[in-house]
């Protein structure tokens, strides 16, 4: 089972990341919780370049390919085949949010890309969770802004815009009011993780 949380800076992706892998733990499943871009031994070097020093946005999106085949290949794969639960901060949808809607890239390449990367590995549920921009950078305003985060209002907007359409196509997709609570988010994704489980148990 591979679940993945997407969502602009702030929303809230890390803290239901993190509340369900605990949860599943103490339920006694195996799972590992990672998160892109950064956790293999080559993403971390890619993730501090990314967060810092200024590029060009195609340089942009395949520094962020490789450390999603470096991810993938090194960790995802291993723990899925392991039948592990992998529960991941941020993958495809992010690129395609922050480098397409964001930036302007072509979607061919990247869709092209994947296909070539990804060995056909998608999410079995992915959790948008969806904020207004001024509210989510708000929740931030006490850290010191990455690169990414320091991006123009529009820019994060137009990040928004595309999680929400590229959730809107994705029968495997589920759309959350990030302002609800944190627990009221995390019981509504744990009701829905028993029924994506109990399904598949009966197929
Ligand atoms: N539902 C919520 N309501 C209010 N505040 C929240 C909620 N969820 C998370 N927060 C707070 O908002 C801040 C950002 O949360 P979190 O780090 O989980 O977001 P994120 O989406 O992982 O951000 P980033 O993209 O920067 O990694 C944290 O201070 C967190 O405690
Ligand atoms: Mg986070």
């Amino acid at each position: 089972m591979f679940i993945t949380f997407e969502g602009i800076e702030g929303c809230g992706k890390s803290t239901q990341a993190r509340l369900l892998s605990e949860r599943m733990q103490k339920e006694g499943y195996s799972v590992l919780f990672t998160h892109e871009p950064g956790d293999s031994p080559i993403g971390k070097h890619l993730r501090k370049i990314l967060l810092s020093e200024p590029m060009d946005s195609l340089t942009e999106l395949l520094l962020f390919l490789a450390d999603r085949r470096e991810h993938l290949v090194h960790l995802i794969q291993p723990a899925l085949s392991q039948h592990t639960v992998v529960i991941c901060d941020r993958y495809i949808y992010s690129t395609l949010a922050y480098q397409v809607y964001g930036r302007g890239i072509k979607k061919y390449l990247v869709d092209t890309i994947h296909q070539e990367i990804l060995d056909n590995t998608f999410p079995d549920r992915v959790y948008l969770l969806d904020l207004d921009v001024s509210q989510a950078l708000q929740r931030k305003k006490h850290h010191a802004f990455d690169r990414i985060e320091k991006e123009s209002y529009e820019f994060h907007q137009r990040v928004r815009e595309g999680f929400l359409e590229l959730a809107k196509d994705n029968p495997s997709a589920r759309i959350l009011d990030a302002t609800l609570p944190p627990l009221t988010i995390h019981n509504l994704i744990w009701e829905d993780i028993q029924t994506l489980f109990l399904h598949r148990r009966q197929i």
